[in-house]
């Protein structure tokens, strides 16, 4: 199982980040979640005052690593801020060896959204996790208030939220969010983590790339 790397890509609040978590725990492969590094940019310019359409490049390449471990990367500002940060490809570029040497240290599972396309093309396998516009409103819903969203308003804000952002995401010119031509979609609305990881470590054990 030595230095293997497993890319997981998939559009937001799709559950990539708890599959990446658990399989790099059931593994024991170190685990990179390559949002945080755009939301950690996206953060400095923000607190910097900055624009996070034009100054993006100058706080990439003075991330830090304390810049990651802050408690404030996972709220709705940063979440817009972020998408437009990753559009610009001078922060892209910043950011890509970093990913690369941190993964082929010791292997890894990777989340992201450009990670089997451009960050590692030859992982060993590729996952690209989706579900429904609703069903994953409902999830990051839950994960930020810690219970199901009742209110059909905050909902369809979530939902519209979700949207605004893939779209982004998808249509911007370098390392777009799409699936490579050889990653497994799977899709989750009916599946919940622990059935989505057995999958996942099913299909990596076909593939003779574990051994559970
Ligand atoms: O957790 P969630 O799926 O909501 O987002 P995330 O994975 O933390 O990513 C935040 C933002 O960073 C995304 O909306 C993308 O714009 C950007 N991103 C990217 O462009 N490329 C990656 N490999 C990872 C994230």
């Amino acid at each position: 199982m030595k230095h293997l790397i497993i890319a997981i890509d998939g559009p937001a609040a799709a559950g990539k980040g708890t599959l990446a978590r658990q399989l790099a725990e059931t593994l024991e492969l170190p685990y990179l979640d390559t949002g945080l590094l755009y939301r950690a940019v996206a953060r400095r310019v923000l607190n910097a005052g900055g624009n996070p359409e034009i100054d993006g490049p100058e706080h990439a390449q003075q991330l830090l690593p304390e810049d990651l471990h802050r408690d404030d990367l996972r709220v709705p500002e940063v979440d817009r801020a972020a998408s437009l940060v990753a559009r610009d490809a001078e922060v892209r570029s910043a950011l890509l060896e970093r990913q690369r040497i941190f993964g082929r240290a010791r292997g890894a599972v990777v989340d992201g959204r450009d990670i089997g396309t451009v960050v590692f093309p030859d992982a060993h396998a590729k996952f690209f996790i989706t579900a429904s516009p609703e069903v994953r409103a409902q999830r990051r819903y839950e994960q930020r208030h810690g219970s199901a969203c009742a209110d059909s308003n905050a909902l369809a804000k979530e939902i519209a939220a979700l949207n605004a952002r893939d779209e982004q995401d998808a249509s911007r010119a370098t390392a777009p969010l799409r699936p490579a031509e050889d990653a497994v979609k799977i899709v989750t609305d009916h599946l919940d983590a622990a059935s989505v990881l057995a999958k996942v470590c099913q299909i990596l054990q076909e593939r003779g790339l574990i051994r559970i």
